[in-house]
């Protein structure tokens, strides 16, 4: 059994009974987050891009478990020179391995740059992030825009979409579920809403909708609850 638990904005965790899997733990400093960083201790971390929401605990989780950080290659250097030892750094197009799954990089449309010190750091590409892990596919679209080559990550055969509806820094509900109709999933799980004011979203609707309108399954996933992929 294979399970996904939504730790609140763009944090998963993913659980195949013998590993974890950690993608964009921001947890703390998350206003909607359940959980605190100390409690995990994934085998890998993936992240989808730079932004502070998204590498969140990564240093100190990392630090501490011993993960494996995979990113694109500019932030995987960044995080070697805070102090993370097994920092490793892939890019678009590119397939990374880690123990008990492997990651694809795709592109994203939006930025990526990182808060640090008072410095904004320019660093890396952002991206979305196929995993397979579990006997499972996996999309987390991170943050995007709609874009129609999303068609060529629906051939990738996805048993889930994790997709932002947040509007404002990515997509809203309306293009998330056009988006849907690209990637053809068997799930979707909506990410990056209702964490701040500008990105509030009726998640009910919208799993209305894509239920409605697509094949998809769309199971209501609050903060901190865990979806059985099978
Ligand atoms: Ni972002
Ligand atoms: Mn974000």
């Amino acid at each position: 059994m294979t399970t996904l638990t939504y730790l609140g904005h763009s944090a998963f965790l993913l659980d195949d009974g013998s590993t974890t899997v950690m993608i964009d733990p921001f947890l703390t400093g998350n206003p909607v987050a359940t959980a605190s960083a100390d409690a995990f201790s994934p085998g890998a971390i993936l992240l989808t891009h730079a932004h502070n929401d998204h590498i969140g605990d990564t240093v100190e989780i990392a630090k501490r478990a011993g993960s494996q950080v995979i990113a694109t290659f500019e932030i995987a250097e960044w995080l070697g020179s805070q102090g993370v030892e097994k920092a490793t750094g892939g890019n678009t197009g590119g397939t990374v391995p880690f123990k008990g799954g492997s990651v694809k990089f795709f592109p994203a449309f939006h930025t990526s740059s990182y808060s640090f010190e008072g410095q904004r750091v320019a660093i890396g590409l952002p991206t979305g992030l196929v995993v397979r892990f579990g006997g499972k596919t996996i999309y987390f679209a991170g943050d995007t825009a709609l874009f129609s080559d999303m068609k060529l990550i629906g051939d990738e055969g996805l048993d889930a979409a994790v997709l932002p509806i947040g509007d404002y820094f990515t997509m809203g509900p309306s293009d998330a579920l056009r988006a849907v109709t690209f990637l053809s999933p068997g799930i979707v799980v909506p990410c990056h809403y209702n964490t701040f004011p500008p990105i509030r979203q009726d998640a009910q609707a919208f799993k209305e909708q894509v239920e409605a309108q697509t094949s998809a399954k769309c199971p209501p996933l609050n903060v901190g609850e865990t979806l059985d992929l099978g």
